[in-house]
């Protein structure tokens, strides 16, 4: 049997997909980049038993008691119940400190991200061995509760340093990007809903099965075409791609006017594509630029035109 320490902590990623959110939850493939710009630790250290309330945590977003009703705290709090029924440990006092460079609700994994990290926490923690496999249902029993319905993309790509083909029964296929352009990551300052978006096109394909499902679809030939433009290195196809992507994803409803805006300011910047990214309905936006300087010139521009924040991303990784 394992013993516990005196402290656990665990760490993971931000990610961007990089085409088929949203068709992905339906059969389609996507592709999804680690994004180490970005990243959230979870820190677990244990308090003397008489401490009252017997668990806290710490965050940007709230603090006090562990199991108080939160909706960022949902994924966690399920993770813990599921954790100490299968391992019948006496629950520790413990406080729990996360530490987030990670916009929440913008398209960027945080919800993954601190499923993630702090299931690493716990099993460091309690020096227990933690497969992959094993991560991956604790994070999808989290990931269930922000999403309804997640494909189980998110899941993968925060614990990666690679680039990720995925399609959900299949087998995931990790790849590098060998790109001398550069992604512009921009974050509308607006939080997205994931859970309705993702409900959003459900209820389009009920309304209109025939209509939804081709653009579905679609998004899908998109994503396979984009792997032999990664694979070419054919960046103009690529960025083509992407904004073929967008309209897409505006016709299913899930883009807002803050990201169809960002995305035109990155076009007229002379981005060779741009889209939103991530759940959508908010969020943030990729655009892709040929060189640094392009990249950094629309960067400029999109926050003069009302990005919140920006990021650089090479792909070379
Ligand atoms: O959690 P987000 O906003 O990064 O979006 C995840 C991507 C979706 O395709 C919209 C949902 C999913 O589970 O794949």
């Amino acid at each position: 049997m394992s013993h516990s320490q005196s402290e656990g902590s665990g760490q993971a990623y931000g990610k961007i997909i990089l085409a088929g959110e949203h068709a992905v939850v339906h059969g389609q493939p996507a592709i999804a980049l680690p994004f180490s710009s970005v990243q959230l630790t979870v820190l677990m250290n244990a308090c003397p038993d008489h401490s009252s309330p017997s668990v806290t945590i710490k965050s940007d977003y709230y603090q006090g008691y562990f199991f108080q009703k939160h909706h960022h705290l949902e994924g966690i709090q399920a993770i813990w119940k599921a954790f100490f029924e299968k391992y019948s440990y006496p629950e520790p006092h413990l406080s729990i400190q996360i530490n987030s460079s990670i916009p929440a609700e913008r398209g960027m994994g945080s919800s993954a991200a601190l499923a993630t990290a702090f299931t690493r926490a716990l099993f460091s923690y309690f020096n227990l061995e933690l497969t992959g496999e094993l991560l991956n249902q604790y994070v999808n029993l989290a990931e269930k509760i922000a999403h309804g319905n997640p494909s189980g993309i998110d899941a993968l790509i925060v614990k990666s340093n690679q680039s990720l083909f995925f399609q959900k029964n299949h087998r995931p296929r990790f790849f590098d990007m060998h790109s001398k352009s550069y992604l512009v990551v921009a974050d509308t300052g607006q939080t997205g809903n994931t859970r309705q978006a993702v409900q959003a096109v459900s209820d389009l394909l009920t309304e209109f099965p025939d209509q939804a499902k081709k653009k579905i679809d679609s998004i899908g030939d998109i994503v396979s075409q984009m792997m032999s433009a990664i694979h070419s290195d054919n960046n103009e196809m690529l960025g083509q791609l992407m904004t073929q992507n967008h309209e897409l994803l505006r016709a299913l409803k899930v883009s807002n006017q803050s990201l169809d805006q960002l995305v035109q300011t990155a076009l007229k910047s002379g981005a060779l594509g741009a889209k939103m990214t991530g759940g959508g309905r908010g969020g943030c936006m990729i655009a892709l630029g040929n060189s640094l300087t392009k990249a950094k010139e629309i960067a400029q521009n999109l926050e003069n035109t009302g990005a919140k924040q920006t990021w650089l991303m090479n792909l070379n990784h």
